[in-house]
């Protein structure tokens, strides 16, 4: 799967993908993250991306013509990117939609906005989706394209090794909370590892993880009980 994070500042994202499994990823030919730099686009001596608002404002808004190109410019390869923007009024991201995006693979545009944002003219024309990190403003969107390239990339085959095992992680399977975790040694701080963990066996402690995993998100996160049917409900004893 390949992405494109359409950004100002494209040592961000450079940066980030330097270390760690999206590294590894990248060097396996796993993932490919191409950066493109809207200020490319531009025809005056000062590559200026951002004008004053229509309207009056305190900030500024990125022009429509720079990204615009910059997506086109991509349109002219071989496969055409599914546009996403970057901006806090879009839909919110969540492990759901981390699965319907690598269900869909092929080439992901990922545009951040800087700014004031961006250009409504540029969104409604471009943007095939609107993707959000979450109720709150950050500067750019550079942090939310990592976001959703690393939760995507999570869940493509052979980018995460056993130790990284993603299959009982939190909201995924049955989109509760994943049970606590503990590793040796056994007390620490005069906090002791649960009995039935260290049973050996392995039915009891599944049993004992999936009873924590539902107790943990009653307790936590309540709202993720609400978005489960009526079978799976019943599945976790619950009904
Ligand atoms: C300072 S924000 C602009 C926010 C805009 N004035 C608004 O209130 O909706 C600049 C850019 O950061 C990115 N951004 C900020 N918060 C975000 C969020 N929660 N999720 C995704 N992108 C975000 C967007 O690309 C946005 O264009």
């Amino acid at each position: 799967m390949k992405f494109t994070v359409i950004t100002l500042f494209p040592d961000l994202i450079e940066g980030f993908l330097k270390e760690g499994l999206l590294s590894s990823a990248r060097a396996k030919g796993l993932l490919s993250v191409e950066t493109l730099n809207p200020r490319r686009f531009t025809s005056d001596v000062h590559g200026t991306v951002d004008d004053r608002a229509f309207g009056g404002g305190d900030g500024m808004v990125m022009k429509p013509e720079p990204l615009a190109a910059a997506v086109e410019h991509l349109r002219e390869g071989a496969d055409r990117p599914h546009v996403v923007v970057l901006s806090p009024q879009g839909r919110r991201w969540n492990q759901a939609l981390a699965e319907e995006y690598v269900g869909r693979g092929g080439h992901v545009a990922l545009v951040s906005g800087r700014y004031a944002g961006i250009d409504q003219r540029f969104v409604a024309e471009y943007a095939d989706d609107e993707i959000s990190l979450g109720d709150f403003i950050l500067n750019g969107g550079e942090v939310a394209a990592l976001a959703v390239i690393e939760t995507v990339a999570r869940l493509m085959p052979g980018v995460l090794g056993n130790r990284e095992s993603a299959a009982k992680d939190s909201f995924t399977n049955n989109g509760l909370l994943e049970a606590p975790q503990y590793t040796r040694p056994r007390e620490w701080k005069g906090h002791t590892v649960p009995a039935p963990l260290l049973s050996g066996n392995h039915a009891e402690i599944e049993a004992f993880k999936n009873t924590l995993s539902v107790l943990r998100t009653l307790k936590l996160r309540p709202d993720l009980l609400a978005g489960l049917s009526e079978q799976e409900l019943r599945d976790l004893g619950l009904n």
